[in-house]
């Protein structure tokens, strides 16, 4: 980042109007409870040890972004939440139950497009519904309403291939709420999106968020993606993934794409930049050699 100079995160994480809305997002239930999780992928000298004791709280109607260099264990985390990975130790409660798989209290959106491509919309959004107790009407009337949720009523007979990017993981996102998770866990679920759509995605998963009683867990290795959303970031170091800092987000909402430049905005993200990449790192590494070590001065 540049050298203008921008105020450190905690001048903005001390506005009174902030210290409230954390004090509120502590006193709220905690959903989701992670206690000394650790993952080793193998065993003996080829194994790779991929979390390490990483113990934080989600909770009710918290929308958490986790950050980390690649190879962190971004992925295998969400992968462990989601119940579709085994923990090596530690654990994983939701409302207090530890999870022994998947379950219907958690969904799960995922970077690649995971809709069944031989169904329509329609029929995407019902798929979990149609699995429960639940009337074949009010499964119609209610993947309408998800349908509406995420603006794609027009394409409620389209195949998955007929659609966008975009219109592709608003889908899985009302799939996935259309079960109605406690949580839902989301894996860069924008990251192969142009930056216009990635966006818009962005803006609309937001106010998704302000009419659903939701919990998001949601991975990105993206700063601006993760200052914009999230209450809290949850920072990780690589090798193993530990949890470096929970960085509690100054940015008031409702959110818009005009924060993007305002001071807290810019302090969040100089703070997690800091973090991740430190800044005597910039200069570090080895010079890369000269071309030509004689009778090269031809400038
Ligand atoms: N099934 C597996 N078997 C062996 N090693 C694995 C497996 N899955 C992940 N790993 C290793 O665990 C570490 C964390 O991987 P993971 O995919 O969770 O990282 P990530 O933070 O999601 O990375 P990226 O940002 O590139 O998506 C990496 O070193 C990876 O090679
Ligand atoms: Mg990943």
């Amino acid at each position: 980042m540049s050298d203008t100079y921008i105020p450190d995160i905690k001048e903005f994480q001390q506005e009174p109007r902030i210290v409230t809305r954390m004090q509120a997002l502590r006193e709220r239930p905690v959903v989701m409870q992670v206690n000394a999780l650790g993952k080793t992928f193998g065993q003996g000298p080829g194994s790779v040890r991929a979390l390490e004791d990483l113990n934080f709280q989600v909770h009710r109607r918290e929308f958490m972004c986790v950050i980390g260099p690649s190879g962190c264990g971004k992925s295998t985390l969400i992968r462990i939440l989601a119940g579709l990975e085994d923990a090596s130790d530690g654990s994983v409660l939701i409302d207090n139950a530890p999870i022994t798989g998947p379950g219907p209290d958690r969904g799960m959106v995922f970077q690649g497009y995971t809709l069944f491509p031989w169904l329509t919309v329609r029929d995407n959004i019902a798929f979990g519904p149609r699995m429960t107790e639940r009337s074949e009407r009010s499964v119609r009337s209610e993947s309408e309403q998800w349908m509406e949720m995420v603006g794609l009523e027009r394409f409620a007979d389209h195949y998955p291939h007929q659609l966008s990017g975009g219109m592709k993981q608003r889908v899985a996102i009302a799939r996935a709420l259309a079960n109605r998770p406690r949580i839902l866990l989301m894996d860069e679920p924008f990251g192969a999106l142009d930056a216009q759509t990635r966006a818009r995605m962005q803006h609309h998963l937001l106010q998704i968020w302000e009419q659903v009683p939701i919990t998001v867990c949601f991975i990105t290795h993206d700063l601006d993606e993760a200052c914009y959303l999230a209450d809290r970031i949850l920072v990780l170091d690589a090798h193993p993934g530990r949890v470096r800092e929970i960085i509690e987000v100054p940015v008031p909402h409702p959110r818009s794409p005009d924060q993007f430049l305002s001071p807290a905005f810019l302090a969040t993200k100089r703070h997690i930049n800091d973090l991740i990449h430190p800044p005597q790192q910039h200069s570090a590494g080895p010079k890369p050699p000269r071309l030509a070590a004689v009778g090269d001065d031809v400038f």
